[in-house]
Order: C-alpha cells, then sequence, then structure tokens
C-alpha cells in the first residue's frame, strides 16, 4: 500500500467518511541498548516504515478497529470499551484508547483504519508505531494536542499497562519526536533531547536476520531484572543509587558476576551513547563507527543479547567498503542489524551482504536501505 491515499480510500469505502490520515514511523537504534529503563542514553532514529492511521467519527455507538494488514475488523461499544489485553493486535489501539481515556480523554465512537509496513517481530518497533499512530489520530479526530514527550510516555503505559510488555520509553518517543535526518539522542531520565544531523552521504542499511524479536520474550526480560537486581544491590550500600545511570564501572566489583556483566554493558553503553552523539554533532565518523562496534561487543559479550545470526551479519559487514558501523540494534535475541554505510556503497553493500550471510547461514535476510524520517505527523 506505502501510499497514505489509498488506505483513505479504503476507509472511505468501509465506513462511508472522509478520514483524517495520520503516520507514525518505526525506529532503528543507532546506539544504547537497554539502557533506557535504567534511567539512561539511547540516540535512535524514526524510519520510512510507518504505520498508517485513519479515522472518522461514527453515530452509532462503537468504537470500530481494522487492521488491513490482518484484514480483520473488531468493533465495541464505546462507552464499555476491553479493560485487558487478549493477545490480539487490537490490545495496542485499545491499550492507547485505555490510557487516553484514563487521562481524561472523551473517546468517541469512531471507525479508526490501520495499515503498516514495519516488519513485525523484527525489532523495528511496529508496536510503538501502532500506539503512536493511534493516539495521534484519537487527539486529531479530538481536535486536542499532547507535548511529544508526554504522548511518548503515555504510549509506553498503554504498552507496559495494557499489552503487558514491560518496555522502556525509547521506541515510543523516537516515532512521536523523530526528525527527518536527524538522529535523537535522548536523556531517559528528564526526556529532554537533541537532534544530531545524519550527513547526506550515509544510508541507513538496516539488515534483518530474520530471527524473530520479541520484547514480550524471556529473553528482554530476564534481562531486564538483571539489570535491575544489579541497581538493586549497589543501592542496598549507596541509596543515591536509583538507576544504573547513576553507577559508575567504578562500583562493577560489588556486584556479582552474572549481573556485573549486564550492569557493565549498561554502564558502558551510557558513556558510549554520549560519545557517539558528540561524533556524530562533529562528523567524526570513524568515531561514531568504532563506538557503535564496541557497543555490539558489549551487547553481545556482556549483555549476552545477540545470537549467532546477528554477531554473524555484524562480522560479514566488517570489512565491505563503505561500512561506518555495524551492531544489533533493538531488544536483541534477533531482529537486525543497523549499519551506516556511506551512501555511494549502501547498494553493493547490501547487496553482497546478503549473499554472504545467506552463504553462512542458509537465511535469506532481508535488507533496506533507510533514511532517518519524521517523527508521527498528520497527512495532508
Ligand atoms: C525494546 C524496548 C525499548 C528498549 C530496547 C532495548 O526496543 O521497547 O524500550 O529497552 O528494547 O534498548
Amino acid at each position: 500500500m506505502k501510499d497514505p491515499a489509498t488506505l483513505r480510500i479504503l476507509h472511505q469505502g468501509r465506513y462511508n467518511a472522509a478520514p483524517l490520515v495520520f503516520a507514525a514511523p518505526g525506529r532503528v537504534n543507532l546506539i544504547g541498548e537497554h539502557t533506557d529503563y535504567a534511567e539512561g542514553f539511547v540516540m535512535p532514529a524514526a524510519i520510512d516504515f510507518a504505520t498508517l492511521a485513519a479515522i472518522s467519527p461514527r453515530t452509532d455507538g462503537q468504537v470500530v478497529l481494522y487492521a488491513e494488514n490482518f484484514a480483520e475488523e473488531r468493533s465495541y461499544p464505546a462507552d464499555a470499551l476491553p479493560t485487558a489485553a487478549t493477545g490480539h493486535w487490537s490490545d495496542y489501539p485499545l491499550g492507547v484508547l485505555s490510557i487516553l481515556a484514563g487521562e481524561g480523554y472523551r473517546i468517541p465512537p469512531l471507525s479508526l483504519s490501520l495499515w503498516g509496513d514495519v516488519p513485525l517481530g523484527s525489532g523495528l518497533s511496529s508496536s510503538a508505531s501502532v500506539e503512536v499512530a493511534t493516539a495521534t489520530a484519537l487527539l486529531g479526530l479530538l481536535g486536542a494536542t499532547i507535548p511529544g514527550p508526554l504522548l511518548a510516555r503515555l504510549c509506553q503505559r498503554a504498552e507496559n499497562e495494557f499489552v503487558g510488555a514491560n518496555c522502556g520509553i525509547m521506541d515510543q518517543f523516537i516515532s512521536a519526536n523523530g526528525k527527518a535526518d536527524h538522529a535523537l539522542l535522548l536523556d531517559c531520565r528528564d526526556l529532554s533531547y537533541l537532534l544530531a544531523p545524519i550527513p547526506h552521504d550515509v544510508a541507513l542499511v538496516i539488515a534483518n536476520t530474520m530471527v524473530k524479536h520479541s520484547i514480550a520474550g524471556a529473553g528482554y526480560t530476564t534481562r531486564r531484572a538483571e539489570v535491575e537486581e544489579a541497581c538493586a544491590i549497589l543501592a542496598t550500600h549507596r541509596p543515591e543509587i536509583k538507576f544504573l545511570r547513576d553507577a559508575t564501572v567504578e562500583y562493577l566489583d560489588e556486584i556479582p558476576t552474572n549481573s556485573l556483566k549486564r550492569a557493565r554493558h549498561v554502564i558502558t553503553e551510557n558513556l558510549r551513547t554520549v560519545a557517539a552523539a558528540d561524533a556524530l554533532l562533529h562528523g567524526d565518523l570513524a568515531e561514531l563507527g568504532r563506538l557503535m562496534h564496541q557497543a555490539h561487543i558489549s551487547y553481545s559479550q556482556d549483555f549476552e543479547g545477540s545470537c549467532p545470526e546477528a554477531d554473524t551479519m555484524v562480522d560479514l559487514a566488517q570489512n565491505l567498503p563503505g561500512l561506518i558501523g555495524a551492531r544489533l540494534t533493538g531488544g536483541g535475541f534477533g531482529g537486525c542489524t543497523i549499519n551506516l554505510v556511506e551512501k555511494r556503497h549502501a547498494a553493493a553493500f547490501s547487496a553482497t551482504l546478503k549473499q554472504r550471510y545467506h552463504q553462512a547461514t542458509g537465511i535469506e535476510p532481508e535488507i533496506h536501505i533507510c533514511h532517518a524520517s519524521a517523527g508521527a505527523h498528520p497527512i495532508a
């Protein structure tokens, strides 16, 4: 589909009403993994895969949700919306409606059509893009606005409290606040951020290992618990430490082995992420690439958040012409690698990486040359 005009026509055909249309993107994280829920730093960019949402009012008292990707419709009385998740795609839009209702927003009878091309289960934040698209569409219908950082927090709450996935703030934040041609350095403690331009001659090459990623899965949940355990250990005799954001590497010998490695990843990743933003702002791409490489090693060896296929994808990229830096992106245990590549080499880089990965693993990967894109916005 890709074309919002097609969703507009589809919605009009199904619901006999001209909709408002909105887009909210997926994301790729350049650096800063499993640091968001430790109140640390992340540096994602929104990408040109998105969820589109078309919305219009109804007069029959119903909230009707339609997902074009699943060709499926669900309908509920607007004054008695479900209050619990059922493990269905509708959990994401319903979660957002539920959180916004809890914040005092009126949920009027409405038709909402969703369509997206963020690959599912690939660590590119398809869920966040559905949540932010839904919230933006509802606010558009109500003629209301919420500042981007707060909107992100409410969508994160939809995922934490309704869907039941214990994610941090990163994905919803970049989907709501991203800017075209920029990466965003976010301080997850106070949600302050700065935008760093991505040079025009640099491409974001996203390589999908085709190993499914899930933040509801055991890997993400276990690692998050380990990070929180490391923090709790430090906090017993250093009450000023509320999150690992507050710790430095000097404290690491106070933590037992497993949590120590997880904590070392988080603490050093925060330093790398701030340094990476600085390198990007100063046009020092070699340093940015070096930090991304260090970040992958730390993610793989200390955090043990990678998988053999992602390590292979990163290794195979190393000596290809044009590579600036490569690492596994997102929640881990599968999903995609992000490769910063000189644009003039991007097509050849992608073709060779694809062929090498297939040869090494027997898996046919999907490789996308993406652009840093705008956060959630209306489509005229
Ligand atoms: C997932 C979560 C984010 C973040 C990353 C890891 O994408 O949704 O909040 O924790 O994993 O950096």
